[in-house]
Order: structure tokens, then C-alpha cells, then sequence
């Protein structure tokens, strides 16, 4: 990448060369030392519940088939036959005991070892010309859950996926375990939008600033119960480990006044209770911030609002995970999930989803309003000017470096990380701080890498 040393100093300092949001040298900077080694998200457990059961999903332009074996393990395995390379998987999701490749026939076991091969007497002096024991389609260097959330590394030194969300578990809970029995899946609906991947995840992380101007229409409709600028302002920003998100202030009352005010049903509430920790609680109850919007480094988002349903002033939670799948500097595949408890009332389940359909989904009123700004930002992004420009990502810093309003102490906010009440772009330099330091590491040596090589 050109210049890389300014750039990344640059960024660091809040000051924003307006490239980086279109240019293909730093995607390609991005796939060969970010994409290589940070833990992506692809999947959750729930999408595969039975044996047998999978889907195809990618990180950039490596497919992967992951699936449940007769063991009830899951597997993420690169889909491409050992022999000549077809794609031995191209159904999006299906249940299987065996996959066979269209081409000339191998066949794999849904955890990936070799099943048979045609002729394979005659073709290569079956087993003692070539022994299929020890043979397995490629596994991803390393896979690990969370929640029940499916993640890969394309690098095997990567760290522990625990330690490497650190801090940001926290708040990932809230999301993906509101009872025992853990949420589910919904979707994924996908879509192409013509704007860059990091556009979007540092939205979800920490914008708060666009809600009240981008999104007018829609406060303006009545889908809220109060002002957006109002809740927005008295919300706060956390960021700890490797995410951060925003949250809403809500009027002074218990956890469970709190989880009624967004309108949880009280069992459901009850059973997030008995699941959050004491200090997860005391950030809704004792403090009163509701979770919103947030991202996972590099690109996994979340979302969690409230809007009104019905011609009544009842609101109604939903739940919404997505993927900003990078295809090029300009170009995002866009991935969302409906995420719900899967204790919750089929009634509540309906509603929910109705919430999420209308705000995120691809044609929620939230999404339309987003996009057509993104795409906006992108195009312009892509010509010579930007490359003059150093864009303005400072909101919440003072001149000297210190932040505008003090960070939250442990009593205003029980939350692990560093948190800061009002608009403040602390988020954005959070993610895109991170996303500095990998461009700094060294490109993933593949050649050094021997896991999973077959002969
Ligand atoms: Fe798969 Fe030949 S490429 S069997
Ligand atoms: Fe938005």
C-alpha cells in the first residue's frame, strides 16, 4: 500500500485519508494482512441444528461448507475436492450424510474425510496406490463458537477467540443468550450494496450522530415512542476488547421496568435475568443503558431497537445480526440475520420479526436510508481529489488528544471497556485503530502453513 506509514499515522489521529473508503491497493492490503488472521464470523449453530445439516458460506473469496457431522461436531471445511478442485458443494445450504463432487465423483464424509473415489482400483491401485485414510478436505486453520456463533481464522497462531472479543463478550450476550437454550437464526438475507465494507461496521459501532439527520423520515412517521436526538444524547458509547456499540438511555427504573419499557415480555425478561451475570443486569437496571447498535472487528454487526409495530403505541424488540462481506473496495455483500431467543413466544417471535423486516431487513426503512449515503460516500471516495483529502473523524477529541466528555466510572456504568455518554466518534477510532494495526502486521506467510495439507 502507497504511503502506508502516513496513512496509518493519519488514522490514528482521527484524521481520515478519504481513499481508504475506495481504493483497491488497501483492499488488497486489507484480504493479504487483516482478512488472513483476524476471526470472522460465518455461521450459527442454530442454522445447522441437525446432523447433517450445513451451509456454503465465504470469507472473501474462500468458500467454506459448514456442517454438523453424525457426531453432532461442527466443521468448517474449505469446499474444494482434493482432486482436480471443483466446488464440491454448490447448494447454499442443504442436509447431508456424504458430499460428491459434480465432476468426476470423489466423495467426502460430512466431516470431510475421503469416502470413495470411481475406479478407484483401476485409477490408482486402490488403497495401497493411494490411501484415502488420513484425506479430508481442507479444514479452516482455526474454528470456535461463541454463543453458538461459528467464527474461522484463516490463521492458526491467531489468538483464542475468548481472548481476541475479550471484553466485548460482554455485550455479545445481550444479543445471542437471552435464555438456556440460546437464540436462532433467521435468514440470512443477502444483498449487494456498492460501498466499502468499513463504511458499515463503523456505523454500527458507534454513529449515533447520523440517527437524528439520516433517519428523520422515519422518526418523523412516528415509528419511535420518544426523540431520537433526545435518547441519543443521553446514550452512551462503549468499546472494549475487539467491539464496541452504542446504547440508549432509558427513563430510571428496576431491570425489569427497564426490559417492559422496551417491551420484553416479563418471562422473557426473567429468563435474561437468570442468564446475565449481576453486572450485565446493573448496566440496564442500575444505570439504565439499553444496548443498540454495535460491531465485532472486523465486520460482524449488530442491532437492537424497539420501534412501534402496529397502529399502537405498543413497541416491539427485534434482534438483527449481519456480515458486511467485502468483494471489493467499492462493492459489499451485506449479510442479516433475524436473531431471537429460542424460548421466546411464537407470538413475540412473529412481532419481532415484523420489527426487523421493517427497520433492517433489505428493504427496511433504517437500510434505505443508509445505503443511499454509503454508496454516495464510496463513488466519491474513488476519484483524485479524495486522495487530497483528509477527512474530519475527531467528534468527541479534543485538540490535544483527550476526549470531550470523561470516559463513565464503574459507578455511572457497570459495562467492561471505556464508555463515554453523547456523540463522540470514540468508536469509529476504536475499530479503525485496529483495523491499523493489522495493516502494520506482515502478510500471512501461507507458505509456512502445513495444517490440513494432504500429500
Ligand atoms: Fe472433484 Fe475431480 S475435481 S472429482
Ligand atoms: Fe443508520
Amino acid at each position: 500500500m502507497r504511503d502506508a506509514a502516513r496513512v496509518l499515522a493519519n488514522v490514528r489521529r482521527g484524521m481520515l485519508p478519504a481513499h481508504i473508503y475506495n481504493d483497491a491497493e488497501v483492499f488488497t492490503a486489507e484480504c493479504e494482512r487483516l482478512f488472513s488472521r483476524a476471526w470472522m464470523f460465518l455461521a450459527h449453530e442454530s442454522e445447522i441444528p441437525q446432523v447433517g445439516d450445513y451451509v456454503v458460506r465465504r470469507v472473501l473469496e474462500d468458500s467454506f461448507i459448514v456442517s454438523r457431522d453424525q457426531d453432532g461436531d461442527v466443521h468448517a471445511m474449505f469446499n474444494m475436492c482434493l482432486h482436480r478442485g471443483m466446488q464440491v458443494c454448490r447448494a447454499e445450504e442443504g442436509n447431508a450424510s456424504h458430499f460428491r463432487c459434480p465432476y468426476h465423483g470423489w466423495s467426502y464424509r460430512n466431516d470431510g474425510r475421503i469416502a470413495g473415489l470411481p475406479f478407484h482400483k483401476d485409477a490408482y491401485g486402490g488403497e495401497e496406490g493411494f490411501a484415502r485414510k488420513g484425506k479430508r478436505l481442507l479444514p479452516a486453520p482455526r474454528l470456535d463458537t461463541y454463543n453458538g456463533l461459528i467464527f474461522i481464522s484463516m490463521d492458526p497462531d491467531a489468538p483464542s477467540l475468548t481472548d481476541y472479543l475479550g471484553g466485548f463478550g460482554f455485550y455479545l450476550d445481550y444479543y445471542t443468550k437471552q435464555s438456556a437454550s440460546g437464540c436462532e437464526l433467521l435468514g440470512p438475507q443477502r444483498w449487494r450494496i456498492n460501498a466499502n465494507w468499513k463504511i458499515g461496521a463503523e456505523n454500527f459501532a458507534g454513529d449515533m450522530y447520523h440517527t437524528p439527520h439520516t433517519h428523520t423520515s422515519v422518526v418523523e412517521i412516528g415509528l419511535f415512542r420518544e426523540p431520537q436526538a433526545q435518547k441519543r444524547k443521553d446514550g452512551n458509547t462503549y468499546w472494549a476488547g475487539r467491539g464496541g456499540g452504542t446504547t440508549y438511555k432509558l427513563p430510571p427504573g428496576s431491570f425489569e421496568e427497564s426490559m417492559a419499557y422496551v417491551g420484553y415480555p416479563a418471562d422473557m425478561a426473567a429468563r435474561m435475568k437468570e442468564q446475565w451475570t449481576a453486572q450485565q443486569q446493573d448496566v440496564i437496571g442500575r444505570d439504565g443503558f439499553m444496548v443498540s447498535a454495535a460491531s465485532a472487528f472486523p465486520n460482524l454487526s449488530l442491532v437492537h431497537n424497539w420501534p412501534k409495530v402496529a397502529d399502537s403505541d405498543a413497541v416491539v424488540p427485534f434482534i438483527s445480526l449481519r456480515l458486511w462481506q467485502p468483494i471489493s473496495a467499492n462493492e459489499t455483500e451485506v449479510l442479516s440475520w433475524f436473531v431471537v431467543d429460542k424460548e421466546a413466544p411464537e407470538s413475540f417471535k412473529e412481532l419481532s420479526y415484523k420489527a426487523y423486516l421493517m427497520c433492517f431487513g433489505s428493504s427496511g426503512m433504517f437500510e434505505q436510508d443508509d445505503v443511499e449515503n454509503w454508496v454516495s460516500l464510496t463513488t466519491t471516495a474513488g476519484g483524485s481529489m479524495a486522495r487530497r483529502l483528509l477527512l474530519n473523524g475527531r467528534m468527541g477529541m479534543l485538540e490535544d488528544g483527550s476526549p470531550v466528555v470523561p470516559p463513565l466510572t464503574p459507578e455511572q456504568f457497570a459495562g467492561p471497556g471505556v464508555a463515554h455518554v453523547g456523540y463522540g466518534e470514540y468508536n469509529q477510532r476504536h475499530l479503525l485503530g485496529e483495523w491499523a494495526d493489522y495493516l502494520e502486521r506482515p502478510p500471512l506467510d501461507v507458505s509456512q502453513i502445513t495444517v490440513g495439507r494432504q500429500q
